[in-house]
């Protein structure tokens, strides 16, 4: 197979520890993989005011199969300006759409739940990424008085709804799941609500082969806490996606564990770990890199090395279990070690 192009975007924080770990253990599998990086991140913003250079979109989806990013957040810029150009630019000007977060549970130990077991947590959230009341439209009007009124529009359109849950039918039926569950709060937010469901039908009388089922995001909250096996692929707006994908991660091990992709099929597609740039952790080779790695494994299986993708999972999976990892899930490792471990498992 020919050699595939990776965009590198560590950015700030932890994002410039977990991002470099996660490259070696790519590079111990020999997959034929380019990576260029960029330096796109808050030093850069202060620097000389760049966020993302002018044709910065355009470059990435010419000359890349994939962009791999790990987290933007500083507080020296407290507007969160590069962040927000950065990664939400990627998001909406490449247009990304479905944000794919699995859920694993490698180990029971990692749960704060009682009695769970790896076989109860193994879902996929599929999260629209394009639209919602994150789309930035909205105003204030009167601000700092009394009167004060401020509107967050949600906008949710129909080919928006119709290609994100085609997309979790369609990832269903590739990784042989049998269930796809949408997630909406049509009760209330009858409009968009109304939307959801009846694209939700439409586009499922299309694969009969898979069961379908409704929950409102309050109760999934309860539903997942209490008793995650039921869940298979979970299929939902940008908002509920996010604050689920959190609570989600819990169930997984924390934010240090979660990985993700921002994938539009055909599209140079982004990957990156949920997590943040946990300034607290940063510089201290304390932050957990199995997110990043896991989610570097993700890239790989996307750009067609299937084996090396596996060859990494099984590698975190056998850290895991015999804790060579960093303290957040139980380990004594630091960053560089617990990722140096991983590559050792790989070869
Ligand atoms: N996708 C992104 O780039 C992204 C996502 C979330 C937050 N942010 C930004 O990151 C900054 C910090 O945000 P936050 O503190 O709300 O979220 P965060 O994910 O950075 O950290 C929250 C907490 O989660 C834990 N954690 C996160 N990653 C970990 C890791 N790899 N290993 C071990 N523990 C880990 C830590 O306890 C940390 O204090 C903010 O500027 C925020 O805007 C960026």
């Amino acid at each position: 197979m020919s050699k595939k192009r990776v965009a590198v975007v560590p950015g700030d924080g932890i994002g410039k520890e977990v991002i470099p770990a996660a490259l070696k253990v790519v590079e111990a599998t020999g997959a034929p993989v380019d990576f260029t990086t960029f330096d796109w991140s808050a030093d850069r913003y202060l620097k000389d005011g760049t966020t993302i250079p002018a044709d910065g979109f355009n470059m990435l989806a010419r000359d890349f199969d994939a962009i791999f990013v790990g987290a933007l957040g500083d507080p020296r810029v407290p507007t969160n300006i590069h962040a927000k150009e950065i990664l939400l630019g990627m998001r909406f000007k490449m247009d990304l759409y479905a944000n794919v977060r699995p859920v694993k549970l490698l180990d029971e130990t990692l749960c704060p739940l009682k009695g769970v077991k790896p076989e109860h947590v193994d879902f996929v959230v599929i999260r629209e990424n394009t639209e919602g009341p994150y789309v930035d439209a909205g105003g204030v009007l009167k601000q700092g008085t009394p009167d004060e009124i401020a509107t967050q529009e949600d906008f949710n359109t129909r080919k928006g709804v119709e290609r994100v849950i085609r997309f979790a039918f369609e990832l269903a039926r590739k990784q042989g799941r049998k269930k796809v569950l949408m997630s909406d709060k049509s009760n209330v937010m009858t409009f968009a609500g109304g939307l959801w469901q009846r694209v939700f039908k439409i586009v499922a009388a299309e694969y009969p082969e898979i069961q379908t089922q409704h929950m409102y995001v309050d109760a999934l909250c309860m539903h997942m806490a209490r008793d995650p096996k039921q869940f298979d692929v979970i299929v939902t707006n940008n908002m509920f996606g996010d604050i689920i994908t959190d609570l989600a991660a819990a169930l997984q091990g924390g934010l240090g564990m979660a990985a993700s992709g921002n994938i539009h099929p055909g599209k140079t597609s982004m990957f990156e770990p949920v997590h943040g740039s946990a300034p607290p952790f940063a510089g201290k080779n304390i932050a957990n890199p199995i997110g990043a790695i896991s989610t570097a494994a993700m890239m790989l299986e996307h750009l067609g090395f299937a084996q090396e993708s596996e060859r990494i999972n099984k590698a975190v999976l056998a850290a895991v279990q015999q804790k060579k990892t960093t303290s957040d899930i139980g380990g004594t490792l630091g960053t560089k070690e617990a990722a140096e471990w991983i590559v050792g498992a790989v070869r």
